[in-house]
This record gives C-alpha cells, structure tokens and sequence, in this order.
C-alpha cells in the first residue's frame, strides 16, 4: 500500500514551517487590529454567496498551500480582535491562551479519564479549587469544566434535581412536575435545560423583572405559594449575573435568602457576569455569589480564553459527583468521589484541555489580569453610557451594570411605532457596512441596539464615532422614511 499522503500529513518539518507561517500571519494580524484598521470588521456577504464561494474552492481540491487556505479563513472572518467589534459576547483570546488552545488541539488528550489526560485533569483541579475559592467558597468548594455555558446550566440542573429529589431521578425518573424559577430575562438556554429534562412548560416559572431587568425578588414568594398550590415540586432558583440582554445583575443575597427558607437550590447563571468577582472595583456586583449552591462561568467571554471553555463551580464539591451517580454510595465513601476521572462529572465524554487555556494566563499573568480586563471594560461601559446620554437622538435603555449597553435611535420627531423597525433597519445597514460590528435584542417587544464590550483595545473615541455613524444612519433612513409616508 502507497502511504505517502500519510506520511506528508505527519511530516514534522511541514509542519515546523506551516506552524511558523501561521503564528508569524497571525502576529502581524494582531499589530494590524490594534493599529484600528480601515478594514471591515465583518467583510459581508449573505449565506448563500459565502456557501457558494466555498463550494467553488472545495472543487479546486485538494491542494497542498495550506496557507494559502487558512490567510483566506483569516481575512473572511469576524474580526473579534477589532477594536470596532462590539457585538456579542465572545473573547478576543489573549495569544497565549490561544497558544496553549493549539497545543491542547495537537495533544487531543482527552480527559475522560485520568490517564486520557494527566496534567490536564490535574490542572482542571487546581484551577477549579482556586477559583472557589477566590469567590468566596470554603474548602468544600470545588468543580469541573465543561464546553460552554449551555452545557454548565444544564449540569448544574440535572444535580440539582438529583439532590433535591433524594437522589433518586437520575436512576428512577420522577411522576412528579419539577420546576424551577428563574427571571424572565434569563438566557434561554435555562428553557431548553428545563425541557431537555422532560419538565415541559410547566416545569419554567418565569418570574418578572422590574425596571432595569432584575428578577423581581418580592414576587418569588406568591410565585412559590401558586406553583405548589398548582401541585408542582419547585427544586430550585436560578439566578442570572448577570443577564445577557441587558448585563442586569440579579440581587443574589435576597434570592439565597429565600432559597433557604424554602430550601431550594441555587445555581447562579454567571457565564457572563460572575467574571466581576476578579475584579476589586466591580465585585461588589455578584455580593453574595458564595451564597450558591453552583456557578456557570465562562472563560471565553470576559476572562479571555478562546470558545469554548467553562468552569461549572459547587459550593459543595461532592454534589458534583451525584448528577449522572446512579446510586449514593459516592456520599459514604471518599475515595468513590475520584476527581480525577472527569467524564463522571460531565455530561461530555472526551472534551477539550480548557483548563490548560485558563491556567496559562493565571500561571503567566497572575490573577491582575483579569481584574484589568474587566475592570477596563465596565469603566468603558460607563463612560460609552455618558456618550450616549450627552446625544439627544439616542435613548439608553437602563444604566449599564457590566459591560452590555442597549439604546436605541429615537429623536422626538419619529413616531415611537416606527422606532423599532428604524432601529432594526439601522443595525441591518452598518452590518452590512462592515465599519462596526454591534447586534440588536428585543426589550419589552421593542428592539434596541446592543453593544458589548469586549476588547480592551476600544476606545471612547471609537465609541463615540459608532454613536455619530448610528445618528447618521437614522437621519438618513428617516428622512427615506418621511418622504415614502
Ligand atoms: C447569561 C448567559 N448564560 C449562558 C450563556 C450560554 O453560554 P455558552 O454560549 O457558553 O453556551 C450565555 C451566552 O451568551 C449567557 O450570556
């Protein structure tokens, strides 16, 4: 048999030279975005046109220039490293995290199992254990890491229904309607972890926000008393910190207090948010944060690793190794909690060596960087919200808690009936443009523009130049919509 194709695809010093290649494209891409280039951050083009140019290179295959290849990935990009981009929120990694992302992509060990991945499970630990406890926790405190937020809410679920239901679901089901209560302005993927468990609508008690989009801690209470009054077992609280529409941070004391009263679990979705307890100035933000029972936290949003990399924290480490246990025993014997076998903790068998991103900007950089990074991005935050206030034309939804702004374009001379296609039909035109990158959400049914701020390499002036692109756009689309009505 010919193996040569083989052979090239394993040859060390190819791979020496396409390496250096890349990492030298990849150094001079990032001189480029901090310089703020004239290139768009998003270089647009719709669905279909971008399928069809690909097919046409997939029928030019194979070929060899695998740069070639990956300058063109490069270049068609989103551009997270752009000072313009201040859409969704995803890190711009920080290159050495990105780094040791590479070298967990070439190692590809696993991690099921310990011996799958020894120094990876061995740092997934210590990372985890110092990360409890920097929140707050005690000893007992501790966690896994898994792929995402989505993925941490749901397991953060699923053991809270095995411990509240007397450890008994995971292996018997459950005839009884669980539920769980959680602010209606939640990420929706508390909704999909709800009926991925079979609980169906019923098993979501949405509770209502007041004014800058916080659960509404006075209605937990006569929300409780009807959803046991309706026959249902309420099992737990979550609680967002921050919430991804709005970065409102949910008051985490009140919310505890009333799950102990009512002897709930507490599972505080801080994918976004929780990453303020790195920093002195905004940790006062998630006070209360050790008060619950879990914590999603992402590191590939504010905390600069690359997607997808995420710490599932328990006040109560053992309760980690009841979700997927099928029987006690684990709670008797010490030595059946096995740390150090991940894939037991996890709904993922094999996974990524996240942990070996996190522990390399600690282990470089100490724990001041994040709290620079964070601190940075709420100080621009507020100063991006003072911009905003000083341009009649546009309207701030609420202050800003974090480093998400919503507001939208509204002079006193358009109609209020208009504003939210107005406002749709802006965000639509600069995504297009491509000189910005910023999204949209939907408050109270009305759509407003949303900007996160994720690279520290934004800056004010850059901000306010996106807010006169923003006026700019709306005189124009409105002086488009005056003379068609
Ligand atoms: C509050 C919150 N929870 C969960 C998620 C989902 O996280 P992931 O994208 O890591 O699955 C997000 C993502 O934006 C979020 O903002």
């Amino acid at each position: 048999m010919n193996n040569d194709l083989l052979h090239h695809a394993y040859d060390p010093e190819q791979f020496r030279q396409q390496g250096h290649q890349l990492i030298d494209r990849l150094a001079d891409y990032l001189t480029q975005m901090q310089q703020e280039p004239h290139l768009a951050v998003l270089p647009w083009q719709s669905p279909e046109d971008k399928l069809y140019s690909w097919e046409a290179d997939f029928d030019n295959s194979p070929q060899q220039n695998i740069n070639q290849f990956f300058d063109r990935v490069l270049m068609e990009s989103i551009h997270i490293h752009h000072p313009r981009y201040v859409g969704h929120q995803v890190s711009a990694p920080a290159p050495a995290a990105a780094l040791a992302g590479l070298l967990s992509a070439f190692l590809n060990n696993g991690m099921a199992v310990y011996e799958m991945g020894p120094v990876s499970s061995a740092i997934e630990r210590l990372v985890m254990k110092q990360i409890a406890h920097r929140i707050g926790y005690d000893t007992s405190g501790g966690g896994i890491m898994n792929s995402g937020g989505t993925l941490a809410n749901l397991t953060a679920v699923l053991a809270a229904r095995q411990i509240k239901t007397g450890h008994t679901t995971w292996q018997q089901g459950t005839h009884e309607q669980l539920a769980l209560m959680v602010s209606e302005e939640a990420h929706y993927c508390v909704d999909r972890a709800v009926k991925i468990m079979g609980w169906g609508e019923a098993g979501i008690i949405r509770i209502p926000v007041n004014e800058n989009y916080q659960m509404r801690t006075d209605q937990l209470e006569p929300y409780f008393q009807r959803a046991e009054q309706d026959g249902k077992k309420v099992i737990a609280v979550v609680a967002s910190a921050c919430s991804t529409s709005t970065g409102s941070y949910d008051n985490l004391e009140e919310i505890a207090s009333f799950c102990r009263q009512h002897d709930l679990w507490l599972h505080v979705d801080g994918a976004h948010g929780a990453a303020a307890a790195f920093s002195e100035k905004y940790q006062s933000r998630v006070s209360g944060l050790s008060l619950a029972d879990s914590i999603t936290l992402d590191f590939h949003k504010m905390l600069m690793t690359p997607a997808l990399t995420t710490g599932l924290l328990f006040k109560n480490e053992s309760d980690s190794f009841a979700t997927f246990s099928q029987q006690a025993s684990y709670l008797l014997n010490e030595d059946e909690e096995d740390w150090a076998n991940s894939g037991k903790r996890t709904v993922e068998c094999t996974k990524r060596m996240m942990s070996v991103q996190v522990y390399t900007l600690l282990r470089t950089y100490g724990w001041k960087l994040w709290d620079e990074n964070v601190t940075l991005l709420y100080d621009l935050a507020q100063r991006f919200a003072q911009l905003i206030r000083e341009r009649p034309e546009l309207t701030l939804a609420i202050n800003p808690q974090a480093n998400i702004l919503c507001f939208r374009y509204a002079p006193s001379d358009v109609p209020d009936n208009l504003l939210s296609q107005l406002n749709a039909k802006i965000r639509q035109n600069m995504l297009e443009d491509g000189r910005f990158y910023m999204v949209q959400t939907q408050l109270k049914k009305e759509i407003f523009l949303r900007v996160t701020l994720m690279n520290p390499f934004t800056t004010e002036s850059i901000l306010s130049d996106l807010l006169d692109e923003i006026i700019r756009n709306g005189k124009e689309l409105n002086f488009f919509y005056d003379r068609s009505s």
